[in-house]
């Protein structure tokens, strides 16, 4: 598979252009979708077509010059140095990139044609999938062994107060289960864009009221929303993303701690923070908190049941709606987690 580039042995694709023909026969390069260098021996960057371009930052009028100096990755140069190695992939230095580089003869003697593909967003999708499926593996790993725990205690002699405690755990396990699919399943159809927007003008106070009250949990819900506020969104979505935040607040804050949800109109967004009296997050955590699957602290997933897949889901809801979501430390304690939406024109 090995050539040279800068040998003898690409007579074939010179043999034929016409003599003459020269730079211009590589006009064809300009719209190609994949950056393309044209080299000399001497690796002088004698064309760059316009993909190549955009990524190096290289204006036309630089051309020819070092393909050193252009792009100051020395990797891209040894990749096509080495171009024998068909398809070498390279991670660039001065940029968060990884290219693919493949090398072929020039038109003329001596010439080369390097295409450049950029791998780095199909690199990141891999490496997201990977962790996805780790993580979903490890998440399911603990509600199935207790599951089969409980399912070979039934089996054995029990008393009538053990049989119901080991069937109890077995439910609660396999709701867990379900909660996790059910979620997984939501935010596919979120992501794959099947949740259609309903909009509709409602009042922010009595959506936060609902809330508070589908949260199945022993807790006071302290709503300030500005008076009179009228949001025009998809109601079902604010409410879905916005239990997704009291829950948790409730979840993580000792009981008999209120929960305050603070509602405002706010440089022509709709503000909705969700605010609550326990530990806190530390800093460091607040731009992962958001990933799915992500928890501060997995060792106390056992008391603390829930798939750390809800403010995955919050996020989504939000962003399909055109909004933001952010987290930060509650002035006096605890933690705030905030949704804006924007308000109509
Ligand atoms: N208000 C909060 N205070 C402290 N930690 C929080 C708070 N909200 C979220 N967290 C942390 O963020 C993690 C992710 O939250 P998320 O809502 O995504 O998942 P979960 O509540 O664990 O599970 P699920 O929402 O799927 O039932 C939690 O496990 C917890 O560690
Ligand atoms: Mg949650």
């Amino acid at each position: 598979m090995s050539w040279n580039p800068f040998g003898g042995g690409h007579r074939r694709a010179v043999a034929e252009v016409p003599a003459g023909a020269g730079l211009s026969s590589y006009a064809l390069l300009e719209e190609v979708p994949l950056m393309a260098l044209v080299l000399d021996p001497r690796m002088l960057v004698l064309k760059a077509n316009r993909a190549a371009r955009d990524f190096f930052e290289i204006a036309p009028e630089q051309l020819p010059d070092s393909l050193i100096i252009l792009t100051r990755e020395l990797r891209v140069e040894a990749a096509i140095r080495h171009g024998g190695d068909l398809h070498a992939e390279i991670r660039l230095v001065h940029r968060p990139a990884t290219l693919e580089v493949t090398v072929v003869p020039g038109l003329q003697a001596g010439e080369v044609v390097a295409f450049l593909a950029d791998l780095t967003e199909l690199r990141r999708l891999q490496t997201v999938r990977q962790e996805f499926v780790a993580n979903l593996s490890h998440e399911l790993r603990t509600p199935i062994t207790s599951l089969r725990l409980a399912a070979e205690s039934l089996g054995g002699e029990l008393t009538e107060a053990a049989r119901k405690r080991f069937a109890g755990r077995a439910l609660k396990e396999a709701d867990h289960l379900a909660a996790i699919v059910d979620n997984l399943r939501q935010l596919a159809e979120i992501e794959a864009g099947k949740r259609a927007l309903r909009r509709s003008r409602f009042d922010l106070a009595e959506l936060v009221v609902e809330v508070g009250r589908r949260i199945a949990v022993e807790r006071e819900v302290k709503v300030e929303v500005d008076p009179g506020l009228l949001l025009h969104a998809d109601r079902e979505k604010v409410a879905q993303a916005l239990a997704n935040l009291v829950d948790n607040a409730a979840k993580f804050s000792p009981a008999g701690e209120v929960v305050e949800v603070r509602g405002q109109l706010l440089d022509g967004e709709y503000v909705v923070s969700v605010r609550d009296h326990g530990p806190g997050i530390s800093p460091e955590h607040w731009d992962r908190i958001f990933e799915r699957f992500y928890k501060v602290d997995p060792s106390r997933s056992r008391e603390m049941p829930g798939s750390g897949l809800g403010l995955a889901i919050t996020k989504h809801l939000v962003l399909l709606m055109g909004g933001r979501v952010w987290t930060s430390a509650a002035e006096g304690g605890g933690q705030v987690f905030a949704l804006a939406l924007p308000a109509e024109p």
